[in-house]
């Protein structure tokens, strides 16, 4: 079984993930960094040096060429990754993949992120924490459409990342 995490930046996709995989003793993967290894740089050397269309699309096929093979892990997305091109409906449309809505609140999404933003090539114009607020509000009102496409949603609010991880685990089994 492939379980895909899906999610808006700073919903702990990765650091989930990766107690996860742990968890279920099966390989942990991470989409940006997969990205990164194909294109020999980093996530925002691409978006600044090609744009996001390149992004969008090298993120499209490293989705689709992980997701073909045969064995199980846990895949961590980028916050974007469902919302492009036909990927929603490709990871929907596998019977061995189960998707997993990480769904964090608006409020603690925007706390985490705002320490972190200057790494994030969406994010770092972003000054003042009132406008990245703004930013990830108007973000998840154009993505839910696609996250709410996942097979389950786990809704976290305070819980820790091993709470997290309990409740997807008695989400699957
Ligand atoms: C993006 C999220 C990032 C990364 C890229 C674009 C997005 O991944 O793929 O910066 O569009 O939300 P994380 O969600 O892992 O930060």
């Amino acid at each position: 079984m492939k379980i895909v995490l899906i999610g808006h930046m700073g919903s702990g996709k990765s650091s989930v993930g990766i107690k996860l995989a742990a968890a279920l003793k099966i390989p942990f993967k991470d989409l940006d960094s997969e990205i990164e290894k194909v294109e020999k740089t980093s996530i925002s050397n691409i978006f600044s040096e090609k744009g996001e269309i390149y992004f969008r699309k090298v993120e499209g096929k490293v989705l689709k060429k992980l997701l073909s093979a045969t064995s199980s892990f846990v895949l961590a997305t980028g916050g974007g990754t469902p919302c492009y091109g036909d990927s929603m409906t490709y990871i929907a449309g596998l019977e061995d993949v189960v998707s997993v809505y990480i769904k964090v609140q608006l409020g603690t999404l925007t706390s985490r992120l705002f320490s972190e933003k200057e790494n994030r090539p969406l994010l770092a114009h972003l000054k003042t924490e009132d406008e990245l607020n703004d930013f990830i509000r108007k973000h998840l009102f154009e993505r839910a459409y696609y996250y709410n496409q996942s097979k389950e949603i786990v809704a976290v609010d305070a819980e820790n990342i091993n709470e997290t991880v309990e409740k997807i685990i008695l989400k699957l089994f």
